[in-house]
């Protein structure tokens, strides 16, 4: 089993990024926490950061044929990006989508997501834990591919 974890636009400044609201944990503290976390339950772990979308869209694109879930944290992209739902809707691979904040809690353009109604799941205002709830939720109940 196979996961990548996607982070999009302004991810790369966790930890100093408003903190009230994203908290102070850093992005390569998530990701060194995800691969001991999917290293624990046997599962190839691979991550992208980028601040471009269509950089992102080439990532998902590659993972086709790779991997069995994707976890995305859109960042801005989820309420702006029908590009970005349409990349993860053309490899058909499942994908958790994930938000550090509660989303719902803040602006009302932060309210809609381009990605929400074909996720597998939405986790939003759990901090940081949401990207370990996704990979657990991920584990648990998201098939291998048939290669
Ligand atoms: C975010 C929420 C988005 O609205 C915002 O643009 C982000 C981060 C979150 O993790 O809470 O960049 O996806």
């Amino acid at each position: 089993r196979s996961i990548l974890l996607v982070n999009g636009p302004n991810l790369n400044l966790l930890g100093t990024r408003e903190p009230a609201l994203y908290g102070s944990t850093t992005l390569p503290n998530v990701i060194s926490l995800a691969q001991s976390q999917c290293d624990r339950l046997s599962i190839t772990f691979s991550h992208i950061q980028s601040n471009h979308e269509g950089v992102l869209i080439d990532h998902i694109h590659e993972a086709r044929s790779t991997f069995d879930a994707i976890i995305i944290n859109p960042g801005a992209l989820t309420h702006t990006s029908v590009a970005l739902r349409d990349a993860l809707l053309g490899v058909e691979i499942p994908f958790v989508e994930v938000h550090i904040s509660n989303v719902h809690k803040r602006e009302p353009f932060r309210h809609h997501s381009y990605l929400s109604d074909k996720a597998e799941a939405v986790i939003c205002g759990l901090g940081v834990y949401g990207y370990e709830a996704a990979i657990e939720f991920a584990a648990r109940c998201l098939e291998p591919k048939e290669k």
